[in-house]
């Protein structure tokens, strides 16, 4: 499909073709044959498994310029789906290990490379920072002010992954309060793992204002309500969700069923090659499960730009875009 998209849940890390991650294993001597099948795909069994996948891949990328090649070859592919806009998740936990110093070096990187991106496949990109859950609060601390320090036109939305099931929302706060008065705008994974109550404690305790997933939220009408009403955004992953056996299939997915419910639905592939996706992919398996049309992937489109974190003058320059490719 080659519909114009907008992608707002990317973890940057998780988008490393596994081909690339081997190439950077070989060149540094770093033994990580385990994390591939023998087709060469990553192999994993469930979210925690993946999650440990996820980090011995990552532990290939040790320098800002590996940050760079990985941006390039990560926007190429989604350029390639036809997506025109595009948030990724970085942490300085993997980007020099929170020394702020290190983390606007690579930064700088990643920058650079999503600049030449724009410049040579029409791609805008902007970063969100995410601490990892499961490393805790403390380190979370160090992670906002790193993300409070670059703060700005480009680094522009604060987050928390990993995994959901470790701690609470509020042991975060003061992390997301932080980024908050830095001028981030904020969203956070839960209803994924965790149950419609771990939704409601992300809008509560941490004020953000995008949920990543949050698809559980059905299991709770009141809460589908509550989220309509608030307008808050979900970043739904749909394949991601069916590759990790959330859901069987894209038919028994629930994000028709949000929408209808008039809660504000994106579609984004969070670790694509991971979950054998690209956002090409995302729309064609929601076009065939549900039957939905052009109008239906620009009513998305149309609320992924306004729910992005970038700059009104972005925003705009990509509405119009949207709006020719419609015409
Ligand atoms: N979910 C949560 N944490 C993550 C993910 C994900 O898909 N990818 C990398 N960290
Ligand atoms: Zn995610």
């Amino acid at each position: 499909m080659t519909l114009p998209k907008i992608e707002l849940h990317l973890h940057l890390e998780g988008a490393a073709p596994p081909a690339f991650v081997r190439g950077l294993a070989t060149e540094k001597k770093i033994d990580i044959s385990g994390i591939f099948d023998d087709r060469g795909n990553y192999a994993y069994t469930d979210f925690w498994h993946f999650l440990k996948v996820y980090e011995a891949a990552t532990s290939v990328l040790t320098t800002p310029a590996d940050y760079a090649r990985l941006t390039r070859a990560v926007l190429a592919e989604s350029a390639a789906s036809g997506v025109i806009y595009s948030e990724c998740f970085l942490s300085p936990d993997f980007c020099g290990g929170r020394d702020v110093g290190a983390w606007r070096e690579y930064l700088h990187a990643i920058r650079e490379a999503a600049e030449e991106a724009e410049r040579q496949d029409g791609i805008t990109l902007r970063g969100i920072v995410t601490p990892i859950r499961h490393f805790g609060p403390e380190k979370a601390r160090e992670t906002a002010l790193c993300a409070a320090e670059t703060a700005g036109d480009w680094l522009v939305g604060f987050g928390l992954a990993g995994d959901e099931k470790v701690g609470r929302p509020k042991d975060f706060a003061w992390s997301f309060d932080c980024a908050r008065e830095a001028g981030l705008r904020l969203t956070c994974h839960a209803g994924e793992w965790g149950g419609p109550d771990s939704v409601r404690d992300a809008v509560r305790d941490l004020r953000v204002e995008r949920i990543g997933h949050g698809v559980r939220a059905i299991e709770d009408p009141a809460l589908v309500d509550e989220l309509a009403e608030a307008g808050i955004v979900l970043e739904v992953c749909p394949g991601s969700n069916v590759a990790l056996k959330l859901y069987p299939n894209f038919r028994a997915h629930p994000i028709e069923k949000l929408m209808e419910r008039g809660v504000k639905v994106t579609v984004s592939t969070d670790d694509p090659p991971f979950f054998h996706t690209t956002m090409a992919r995302e729309y064609d398996a929601l076009a065939e499960a549900f039957g939905w049309d052009d109008g239906v992937f620009r009513q998305i489109a149309d609320t992924s730009i306004r729910a992005a974190f970038c700059m009104e003058e972005t925003r705009d320059k990509i509405l119009k875009r949207l709006e020719k490719a419609h015409a």
